[in-house]
């Protein structure tokens, strides 16, 4: 049954969290810590901050769970040099007939960079990964990956082992549980059963589905579902990882959840990030974001200087909105 947590104009809604919500600070109960704020339920000892239209879903979720459940990556089990340039294309080219789907795009991904790729609906985001990961063959220009050249199958091969892939559409196999999923995944990567079967457990409790091991993939709640497709795509403890909007659809707190989990792989295991989204207020999590529109790049920067560049724009939709007119 749908419950209608608030009702209001969006001052009003923002105000009536205004008591539950302070400055980013450590706190153990009934609280939850996202995007330099914490929302609390019991007084904390620090100044309040500002809330928004997010934060109220937060302390809606907080009311009525109480405890709002950690992520917590572990450190990578195998240590790797990473190249300081992880991924670099270079007018990178898709047509479907006349059609250009991506047109000539330069984009470089760093280490330990999370880069935000952001766009409209058609805007060429998923063909321009499925070109990166070689599931689209590219029509025109140069990619490299991890410091490799890219010219046959047998370099993407080799490649393999050091890329994690979460799709747009849900890729594991529907018909087995998660537990089974994450065994096949292991298989597949050739993990020795004892180590893949200590990986997935640390995983399932460190990305909260623990308890969901031995359900069928559908039966799981979107959010958690797309945690446990994350952990598929980390399991061989990959040095890039590709993320076709995880969080399409994903209530507030699943996607603050989803983006935690992402800065602590970027922080824990040092591991590239290029995700796809067109939340354009996510691109505050990003270290860079990249705009497509028509399958052309128009924005290419970090979140400081665009709102150093539009000091009067109240959000990010404001500034992509001028982008977007524009370009
Ligand atoms: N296999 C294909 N054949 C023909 N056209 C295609 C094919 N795949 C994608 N396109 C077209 O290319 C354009 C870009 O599609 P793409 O899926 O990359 O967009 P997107 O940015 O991922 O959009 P969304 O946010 O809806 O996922 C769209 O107009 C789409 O219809
Ligand atoms: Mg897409």
């Amino acid at each position: 049954m749908k419950k209608i947590i608030a009702k209001g104009t969006a001052q009003e809604l923002i105000d009536s969290v205004r008591e539950y919500t302070y400055v980013e600070t450590e706190c153990h109960d009934e609280c939850f810590s996202f995007n330099k704020r914490t929302y609390s339920l019991k007084p904390l000892n620090v100044p309040h901050a500002e809330p928004d239209l997010e934060s109220v879903f937060f302390v809606d979720a907080l009311k009525k769970y109480k405890h709002i459940p950690e992520i917590t990556v572990e450190e990578r089990e195998t240590q790797i040099e990473i190249p300081e340039i992880v991924m670099e294309a270079k007018g990178l080219t898709k047509r479907f007939g006349d059609f250009v789907a991506d047109d000539h795009i330069d984009m470089v991904l760093k280490k330990g960079e999370i880069l935000g790729l952001l766009g409209a609906n058609g805007a060429g985001k998923t063909t321009f990964i499925k070109m990166l990961l070689g599931l689209y063959p590219i029509d025109e220009g140069e990619l490299w990956l991890l410091g490799k050249k890219i010219e046959s199958y047998k370099d993407r091969l080799e490649l393999k082992s050091k890329i994690g892939y979460v799709s747009q559409k849900f890729a594991l196999y529907k018909d087995m549980t998660v537990r089974e999923n994450l065994i096949y995944f292991a298989n597949m990567h050739r993990i020795p059963t004892s180590k893949a079967l200590k990986r997935i457990n640390k995983l399932a409790e460190g990305l909260g589905f623990k308890e969901y091991m031995n359900y069928l993939p559908t039966e799981l709640p979107l959010g958690i579902n797309q945690r446990f497709s994350v952990a598929a795509a980390i399991l061989h403890e990959p040095v890039v990882l590709f993320l076709d909007e995880p969080t399409s659809g994903v209530d507030a707190v699943a996607r603050a959840q989803l983006w935690k989990l992402l800065h602590q792989l970027k922080q824990k295991w040092g591991i590239s990030i290029l995700i796809t989204t067109h939340y354009m207020s996510e691109a505050e999590y990003c270290d860079r974001v990249v705009v497509l529109k028509q399958g052309k790049k128009i924005v290419d920067d970090t979140p400081e200087n665009l709102h150093k560049k539009f000091p009067d724009a109240k959000s990010f939709e404001d500034i992509f909105i001028r982008f977007y007119e524009e370009g």
